[in-house]
C-alpha cells in the first residue's frame, strides 16, 4: 500500500472543525485563520482532505530536507519504537551516542579538521539557541549577546529577544544585555554601499564599532544565522564570516552559528558556514537534522567550550535531551544523506535548476527586484518599483501566493518575498514544474506594478 491509497483517518472529517474550536496556533490572530487540512504527503508533495495536491516548495517551514514520508525514516522510527522509546538524559543510549558522533564528524568536515567535540541535544531550535547562549555566557563569564536586526532565533523569551525582526516587539521588554547590529544585505544596504566588497567592509566596521561601544569584555557571544533565513535568505558577501571570526578572536567573543534553518543540506553543505572559511565556536541546529520526523535540536560544542564544563556543572537540562526516538531519526537521516547523495543534489538543484530559472524570471518580470540564494535556499524579492526598490505590498505577495496554490504549488512567503525552499531531494522535473508555476504567477505581480 502506498501513501496515496492509505485509508483516510477516521478523525479527518472533524479535523477542520476541531482545529478551529480547540487549536491555538503560532504567531497568529486566532479569529482570521482558515487552515488547510493536510491529509497526506509523499516526497515533495502533499495533499488535502479533498485530494487536492500541491508541490511542496516550503519543506514545512524549511524543515523537511528529506521530504515527506521517506521510507527509511519511517522504518527507523518503527525500529526504534520497538526497541526503546525513551531513555532519560543521565543514561547513555546507542542512538544518542551515534547521532552525536555523526553530527560532530559532519561539523568537523568529515575529517577535514575542526575543533568540535560534543553535542548537547534539545527538542527544537529555540532551545538550541538558548543553550548555546548559556554555554557562551558560562564559558566567557560575560553577559551581553549581539544579534542581527534581520534575524529570527526562536519564540522562547531569550531567543525571541535575540530575534531582530518585528516578532520581537510584542515580547519586549526582553532579557537584559541583548544588543542588535545590522548585518550585510547588499540589495538594501544599511551602509549605502554599492558593491558586495564594500558591504563586507562596512558591515564589519559597523560590527567592530558596536563591539567597542558595548564593551568588548562584556560581550559573551555574537549569534548569527550563517545564511539569514526567514528574514530574506541573505547570503553573506565574501569575507564577512571570515571577518566575524577575526573580530571574535580579537575580543575573546564566542561565535554562535544559528544553523537551525540553514543546516543539514539546505545550502548544499552539512552546515551553511562550511561554504566559507571561518569556523564558529558553537552551532545551534534543529529542523534538517532529521527533517522534523521527531522534534530534535541541539548545540555542537567546540573542544575548548566543552572542556570548560569538565569540572564545573553545566546549569541546564531537558527531560527529553537526546531522546532515542528522535536521535534514531537523526542517525537514519545522515545515513540517507550519504547513501542518496543529498548534499550534491541540493547543490545541483541550486546551481543547475533553481538559480538559472530564478535569474531568468528576474530578467523577464519587472516585479522581481532581486533573486538570491544557494542550494535549495532562495528568495525572490518582489518590488512595487524597480528603481526605488520599494517592497511589493502584502496584497501583491498574497495574490502571487494564491495563484501558485491555485496551480498546484504551495510557496512560502515572508514580507515582500517568495522563498523557494523545496526539500533537498526534490526530483529535477518536480522542481522545474514548481518553478514554472511560480514564473506564471509572477505575471500577477507584474500587472500590479502596471
Ligand atoms: C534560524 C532559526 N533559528 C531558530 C529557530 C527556532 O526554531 P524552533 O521553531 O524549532 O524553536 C528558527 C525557526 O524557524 C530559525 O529559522
Amino acid at each position: 500500500m502506498t501513501q496515496l491509497d492509505a485509508p483516510p483517518s477516521a478523525l479527518l472529517a472533524d479535523a477542520y472543525a476541531n482545529d478551529r474550536a480547540r487549536v491555538f496556533h503560532s504567531w497568529s490572530a486566532q479569529g482570521a485563520l482558515d487552515p488547510t487540512v493536510i491529509a497526506g504527503a509523499l516526497g515533495s508533495k502533499f495533499w488535502d482532505d479533498h485530494g487536492t495536491t500541491w508541490i511542496d516548495f516550503t519543506s514545512m517551514l524549511v524543515n523537511m530536507n528529506l521530504g515527506h514520508q521517506h521510507p527509511k525514516m519511517i522504518q527507523a522510527i518503527k525500529d526504534q519504537a520497538e526497541t526503546l522509546c525513551m531513555v532519560a538524559p543521565p543514561f547513555a543510549n546507542d542512538q544518542r551516542s551515534e547521532a552525536a558522533r555523526l553530527i560532530v564528524e559532519k561539523a568537523n568536515g568529515d575529517g577535514a579538521g575542526g575543533h568540535f567535540e560534543k553535542v548537547f541535544f534539545t527538542n527544537a531550535g529555540a532551545e538550541a539557541v538558548e543553550n548555546a547562549v548559556r554555554l557562551a555566557k558560562g564559558y566567557t563569564g560575560r553577559m551581553k549577546v549581539l544579534s542581527a536586526y534581520r534575524s529570527y532565533h526562536g519564540g522562547t523569551a531569550l531567543s525571541v529577544g535575540l530575534t531582530g525582526e518585528p516578532r520581537r516587539l510584542e515580547n519586549e521588554p526582553s532579557v537584559p544585555g541583548l544588543i542588535k547590529f545590522w548585518g550585510p544585505y547588499p540589495y538594501r544596504s544599511a551602509f549605502h554601499s554599492d558593491s558586495p566588497e564594500q558591504e563586507t567592509e562596512r558591515a564589519l566596521q559597523h560590527l567592530r564599532d558596536t563591539i567597542v561601544v558595548e564593551g568588548p569584555d562584556k560581550i559573551a557571544a555574537i549569534i548569527l544565522e550563517s545564511v539569514v533565513g526567514t528574514n530574506g535568505i541573505l547570503v553573506p558577501p565574501a569575507g564577512y564570516l571570515e571577518g566575524l571570526r577575526a573580530l571574535c578572536d580579537e575580543f575573546g567573543i564566542v561565535w554562535i552559528a544559528d544553523e537551525v534553518m540553514a543546516g543539514f543540506g539546505r545550502t548544499g553543505q552539512w552546515f551553511a558556514w562550511q561554504n566559507w572559511e571561518g569556523q564558529p565556536d558553537l552551532i545551534a541546529f534543529a529542523k534538517g537534522v532529521n527533517s522534523g520526523y521527531i522534534p530534535l535540536g541541539g548545540v555542537v560544542i567546540s573542544s575548548d567550550i566543552a572542556h570548560a564544563y569538565d569540572e564545573r556543572v553545566f546549569p541546564g537540562g531537558l527531560t527529553y535531551s537526546g531522546h532515542p526516538l528522535a536521535c534514531a531519526t537523526a542517525v537514519a537521516s545522515i545515513g540517507i544523506f550519504e547513501e542518496e547523495g543529498v548534499l550534491a543534489h541540493s547543490r545541483h538543484l541550486g546551481d543547475d535548476i533553481i538559480g538559472p530559472a530564478l535569474r531568468d524570471m528576474a530578467a523577464r518580470h519587472q516585479s522581481v527586484g532581486e533573486v538570491r540564494g544557494l542550494g535549495v535556499f532562495w528568495a525572490v524579492e518582489l518590488v512595487a518599483d524597480t528603481t526605488t526598490r520599494e517592497p511589493a505590498p502584502p496584497a501583491t505577495v498574497g495574490a502571487v501566493v494564491a495563484e501558485c496554490k491555485r496551480n498546484g504549488m504551495w510557496p512560502l512567503s515572508a514580507a515582500n518575498r517568495i522563498h523557494v525552499v523545496p526539500p533537498c531531494n526534490t526530483p529535477d522535473d518536480l522542481a522545474r514544474e514548481g518553478l514554472a508555476i511560480l514564473d506564471a504567477a509572477l505575471a500577477v505581480a507584474d500587472a500590479a506594478i502596471g
